[in-house]
């Protein structure tokens, strides 16, 4: 056993009964009745950098949740790493779907978490992976071992499209100037089949309103005789994919990225297994774009989804109305050279224009952010590689997620630097789910693998 492994041998239980403490504050960004939870959280946070030993750390006020910021400086002749990491979580609802509540944490032992997992809202994302970074810090000063400067940027509104953490971006470049961005926030393909997340998608979220008559109507007196919102709604809607699954949108893919066949030959090296995919969601079939695999469709290729549709009567028993309204909120999932501003602009256009004459539509863009790719020979992805084989015995796979970071662009634009991620998750952890949870073994490797970073990516930039 090496000094890390013992160090974290010895204080594991202090490890996971800190976690849980963070854990039971329901910083739930989304909603502003928990605003008090998110300064609580800022503040738990705050302390636990202080005694994991930064030496300046201060809770930075923004419009919206404050931004903890903390650093330990060594010396200004060596590299600095950047950590990133959020505090706030997604709402838990539906409640009634959790097997435990939502902020009791409780490990329990699941059949790919043998060791156990924390159950309970954030444990994944990201208030466990964030702490991992802070307790790898612990680690490295406690033992004398920090090989370079750090400093942590810990926000509180990712979940929301981190609306205010750009401004703080631009605000304090040189406060935040670094060599290499670290961000925990993703995940790996298996316990034993270790990755290192290359890619993130962009992302658009829009809002659409659907208005027909003035009001409500008699479905029998009026039915057939004008626009049914919904009705128009979900036919617009429908009409977004073909029989490929290809989204309409004119120009939607203009700027899309096509890999070459070598590097999706490579991509389809990554293990996977369709049938167990199939089996953990319940599904005959898996379904998406023609011509590409479940692991190409999820990662390499944009993506648009209904994420809730509401309007009309939907209450007990039977009501027979033709609403005046019908909203949905659609994500796109955008990959790399789609601008998503552009893609807004065209999904709006097009929206509007598809629109039959008898209804009005609008269409309220929400969020967004660019899609990420960080190639494989830096200094940076070489110093992960080298310390997940130290510590899982194997090369980690090059991966592309599906998922999105948005601020990870806006990092190397303003910054002009690199972002890593090193995901500790897994895919069926249940982030933004019911039961969300994160092994312990992930939880303990990834504060064994931290440090291991920090030494190599100090040796590499030498
Ligand atoms: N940590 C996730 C993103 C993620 C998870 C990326 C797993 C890759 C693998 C993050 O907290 C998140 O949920 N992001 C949102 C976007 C944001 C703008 C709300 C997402 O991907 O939906
Ligand atoms: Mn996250
Ligand atoms: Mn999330």
């Amino acid at each position: 056993m090496n000094q890390i492994q013992s160090y974290i041998n010895q204080h594991k239980d202090r490890f996971i009964n800190e976690l849980f403490e963070l854990l039971k504050i329901p910083s739930i960004s989304a909603d502003s009745a928990y605003k008090n939870d998110l300064l609580k959280t800022a503040e738990a946070v705050k302390i636990s950098l202080e005694k994991a030993g930064c030496d300046t750390v201060e809770i930075c006020k923004t419009d919206g949740n404050p931004i903890v910021y903390g650093e330990k400086i060594i010396d200004s002749n060596l590299p600095t790493v950047l950590v990133y990491g959020h505090y706030d979580v997604q709402p838990a609802d539906p409640l009634d779907l959790w097997d435990s509540p939502p902020f009791e944490p409780i490990i329990k032992k699941t059949d790919l978490h043998p060791d156990g997992a924390i159950f309970g809202r954030g444990s994944c994302d990201d208030k466990g992976q964030m702490y991992m970074h802070v307790k790898a810090l612990e680690f490295m000063v406690k033992t004398n071992q920090l090989p370079c400067n750090v400093k942590f940027m810990i926000e509180g509104e990712e979940e929301v499209g981190s609306p205010n953490l750009a401004v703080f971006v631009k605000n304090n470049q040189e406060k935040l100037k670094n060599d290499v961005i670290l961000i925990s926030d993703t995940g790996m393909i298996a316990n034993d089949i270790p990755s290192i997340t290359t890619g993130l998608r962009g992302l658009s979220y829009v809002e659409v309103e659907v208005t027909g008559p003035n009001r409500d109507l008699h479905s029998g007196l009026y039915g057939g005789a004008v626009a049914n919102p919904i009705n128009i709604l979900t036919k617009m809607i429908a009409s977004l994919h073909d029989e490929n699954n290809h989204i309409t949108i004119p120009g939607f893919y203009d700027k899309v990225e096509e890999l070459s066949k070598e590097e999706r030959a490579e991509m389809a090296k990554a293990p996977f297994n369709l049938e167990n995919y199939k089996k953990a969601l319940d599904i005959e079939a898996v379904y998406g774009e023609t011509g590409y695999t479940t692991n190409e469709r999820n990662s390499i290729r944009p993506t648009l989804d209904v994420n809730g549709i509401w309007g009309g009567y939907t209450g007990e028993g039977a009501k027979t109305v033709i609403v005046s309204k019908a909203y949905a909120k659609i994500s796109m999932r955008l990959v790399p050279h789609q601008d998503w501003i552009e893609i807004t602009e065209l999904f709006t256009k097009h929206f509007t224009n598809m629109a039959p004459e008898g209804v009005k539509v609008n269409v309220k863009p929400h969020h967004g952010g660019q899609g990420y790719v960080t190639p494989i020979d830096s200094i940076g992805y070489q110093a992960a590689s080298k310390a997940y084989q130290d510590t899982f015995g194997k090369t980690p796979i090059p991966q592309r997620s599906g998922g999105s970071i948005p601020i990870v662009s806006l990092f190397e634009q303003e910054l002009k630097s690199k972002t890593i991620l090193m995901g500790f998750g897994l895919d069926s952890d249940a982030i933004h789910s019911p039961n969300e949870h994160f092994g312990v073994f992930n939880y303990l490797k990834g504060i064994e693998t931290i440090p291991l970073f920090y030494k190599y990516f100090t040796e590499l930039s030498k």
